[in-house]
């Protein structure tokens, strides 16, 4: 009988088995026994000697050259500055999103442009080298002539690890792409492919490949319905960077966010677009997404958010509508659903909107979703403009958290969202009163300091016609 090279071991409790099993016979956890390798898998900085005792010697910090790392140029801005300037070489990034969102589309036209300088290896278990290769036609064609390959992009279509191992050391590349994780497997592991232990064992075999030649290494992973990358976030804790590709896919909008970033800032935000020829870089975020706003709409109100260190200028929409039978309901569409249910209390109790009778939607424009507070005030606005049939101003951005007595509370970054927000021509800001006047507010903009909710709207609706 071969000798086992592997085992499965209970994540909850420890408890090892020779086989695999549904539930842990000592904790009694079910789903919680990951096949590991008995011995970890050969690794080329071990095998040499000498190299590895010149990799791991002891130095003194001044011995150690600081500094910004190399980095391979990366000609799509955006991206690059998600990443946190380019390419680090020796490093593994992880792209994950949702099936069909763009990662394959955005990561082939990354490896055709960094394929001008340096060799690059895409490897696919998902797509087959003709399909790839109809992609790159779509993406690199220009008017009716013929597109021009870059020679230095190799594509092998391969999901056996050792034979991509084998692949990366004959080809050399700068760069490797593998696409996706999921798919890739190492034969001494019964697992099948895609569970927690070929992907961890897997990925960790590739970031060793990537430290020991110094290439960069981009591993795509797709998102299981929970919303977590297959293999219960181990992944994450392996790889230098993460990046999810975010959007709705009906939406045309894609947002490249970091959610880790070993060489970089974290939730920095790329966005992008995806066209008929692939992903198109919106370098003016707000004014697309503002692009189709109806000025003097009621039920819409400008928020800013911001994304990372950018400040994004995003239009909400609010729409009440007259509960038919049973409970109102309470829509939300980009935001938090108890950011909603507390938006729409305060509204009802603070400021006596009749929204018990009321069902209520909201949504961001552009297929965006928005995680913080600082958008409260606008998504507060839009639902009142709504149910009271009258416009918020049209020049006018709203900015600031909701408390729970109705007052406003002050958002971090403030100046950034205001410059944002003159820079697109808005002409006056309704933001939470100061408390502490640290540096005057930016030139450009009228600004009018709330204390309460009920201050910010009866400021920022207009006024009903009067009745004469
Ligand atoms: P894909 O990159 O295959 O998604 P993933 O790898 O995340 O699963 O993207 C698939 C979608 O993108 C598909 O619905 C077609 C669309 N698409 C475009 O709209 N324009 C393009 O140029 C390309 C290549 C794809
Ligand atoms: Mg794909």
């Amino acid at each position: 009988m071969a000798k086992a090279v592997s085992h499965f071991v209970c994540q909850s409790c420890g408890r090892t088995s020779p086989r695999a099993m549904g539930k842990c016979p000592n904790c009694g956890a079910w789903g919680s026994m990951v096949e590991e390798l008995l011995a970890p898998a050969p690794e080329p900085a071990r095998a040499g000697g000498s190299l590895a005792l010149l990799r791991s010697t002891p130095r003194r910090l001044h011995e150690i050259e600081s500094g910004a790392e190399a980095r391979l140029h990366l000609p799509i801005s955006e991206f690059a500055r998600v990443l946190g300037g380019g390419v680090v070489p020796g490093s593994i990034v992880l792209i994950g999103g949702d099936p069909g969102i763009g990662k394959s589309t955005l990561t082939l036209q990354m490896a055709l442009e960094m394929a001008v300088s340096g060799v690059v290896l895409y490897i696919s278990g998902e797509e087959s080298e003709r399909q790839i290769k109809m992609r790159a036609e779509r993406l690199l064609r220009n008017g009716d002539s013929d597109p021009v390959f870059p020679p230095n992009l190799l594509l092998v279509t391969e999901t056996n690890l050792n034979t991509i191992v084998e692949h990366i050391r004959a080809v050399q590349p700068a760069l490797v792409i593998v696409d996706s994780i999921q798919t890739v497997y190492m034969p001494e592991l019964s697992s099948s492919a895609g569970s927690v232990a070929q992907v961890r064992e897997c990925s960790s075999r590739l970031r060793e490949m990537a430290k020991s030649s110094n290439m960069a290494i981009f591993v795509i992973g797709h998102v299981t319905k929970e919303g977590v990358i297959a293999g219960p976030r181990v992944l994450e804790h392996i790889v230098d960077t993460v990046l999810y590709l975010e959007g709705d896919r009906f939406q045309s909008y894609r947002l490249l966010r970091s959610v880790k970033n070993r060489f970089g800032a974290t939730s920095e935000v790329g966005v992008f677009e995806m066209r008929e020829r692939g992903m198109v870089e919106i370098t003016n975020p707000s004014e697309a997404f503002l692009a189709e706003r109806m000025v003097n709409a009621p039920g819409s109100a400008i928020a800013v958010t911001m994304e990372g260190t950018r400040p994004l200028l995003v239009e909400l929409q609010g729409l009440t509508s007259t509960t038919n039978f049973g409970n109102p309901r309470r829509t939300p569409n980009g935001i938090d659903i108890n950011r909603l249910l507390l938006i729409v209390a305060v509204l009802s109790r603070r400021m006596g909107l009749r929204l018990s009778e009321q069902d209520v939607f909201v949504n961001v424009v552009g297929g965006m979703r928005i995680t913080e507070p600082a958008a409260d005030l606008a998504v507060a606005a839009a639902i009142t403009s709504s149910l009271r049939d009258l416009p918020v101003r049209a020049d006018t951005v709203l900015i600031g958290e909701l408390g729970l007595s109705g007052e406003l509370r002050m958002v971090g970054q403030m100046p950034a969202r205001l410059r944002e927000a003159a820079k697109l021509g808005f002409k006056t800001a309704v933001v939470p009163r100061r408390i502490r006047r640290v540096e005057p507010w930016p030139e450009g903009l009228h600004i009018v300091e709330a204390r309460s909710l009920r201050e910010a709207i009866g400021f920022a609706l207009l006024e009903p016609p009067s009745k004469e």
